[in-house]
């Protein structure tokens, strides 16, 4: 088996769970489920004249002091775009790395995360995932299945429109004729997780790039101009602070 990757040089050391001065107060509900477009390491790299691969490895410690921080929000279901279904149009050599990459850190921060209570779910397709993540991906889930703080869901070889079409097709097999939105829900990856309550996306774009479109419905959107390596649970917080200032109408009117 070939040797792991050292990964041991990331340019940031590792989250403590809580952070060190800050206690978040939030004027409001917290959002139940959070869902986090993490894009920009590319460009992060590129500033400083690294390779895109360094901009993915920077973004590690930055993933886990955003589950720190949203457990410390008191946020339910959080779910993270690691690799999109669009993301095979990369370089061989990215799509490498970024596979590798996400079956090492699964690996290695397993225990970490049931540690932290962390359930660790995934959602995605797995045609073209390479085995070895799924694999990875699957050990976590049965370690961290009776965890109960947070959920933490890996979205890999995720799309938004894959996920509606393969519900389509579980219908079609099981020859229902007829659905409504609810049990056409029921046949979505992780049917038992409630809609999204914010969106927050880094880097500035701002677009849902095939991110869970039948959940985001009626989610507040929230972008943040920070690259993703430059993120962590203080973005996370600032997003938290924005969505706890919306009115939320659902199509109805604010009771007064
Ligand atoms: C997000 O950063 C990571 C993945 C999509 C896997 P990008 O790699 O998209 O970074 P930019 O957008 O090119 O800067
Ligand atoms: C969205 O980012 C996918 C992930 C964060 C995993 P991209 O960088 O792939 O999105 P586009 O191509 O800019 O829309
Ligand atoms: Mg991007």
């Amino acid at each position: 088996m070939k040797a792991q990757e050292d990964y041991t040089s990331l340019s940031r050391p590792d989250p403590p769970f809580s952070h060190p001065e800050i206690i978040p107060r939030f004027e409001g509900k917290v959002p139940r489920h959070v869902g986090v477009i993490m894009d920009g390491n590319g460009r992060w790299a590129q500033q400083r004249g690294l390779t895109r691969t360094e901009g993915h490895k920077a973004a590690e410690p930055v993933v886990f002091d955003t589950i720190a921080g949203a457990i410390e929000a008191g946020v339910r279901y959080l779910t993270l775009y690691t690799f999109s279904t669009e993301n095979w149009n990369r370089s061989p050599a990215e799509v490498r790395f970024l596979m590798g990459f996400s079956r090492d850190i699964i690996h290695r921060r397993v225990h970490q995360m049931d540690e932290w209570g962390v359930r660790v779910r995934w959602a995605g397709r797995r045609p073209k995932l390479w085995t070895s993540v799924i694999n990875e991906l699957e050990r976590a889930e049965e370690i961290t299945k009776n965890n109960k703080v947070i959920d933490v869901v890996f979205a890999v070889n995720y799309g938004g429109r894959a996920e509606i079409v393969d519900g389509v097709n579980e219908i079609l097999s099981r020859g229902e004729k007829k659905v409504s939105e609810k049990s056409f829900a029921s046949h979505l990856y992780n049917s038992d997780i409630p809609d999204l309550d914010l969106i927050m996306r880094s880097s500035g774009e701002k677009r849902l790039s095939n991110f869970m479109l039948w959940q985001s419905a009626y989610a507040e959107l929230d972008f943040e101009p920070e690259l993703w390596p430059d993120c962590g649970r203080k973005v996370l917080w600032r997003a938290i602070n924005a969505y706890c200032r919306r009115s939320r109408r659902f199509g109805g009117v604010e009771s007064a």
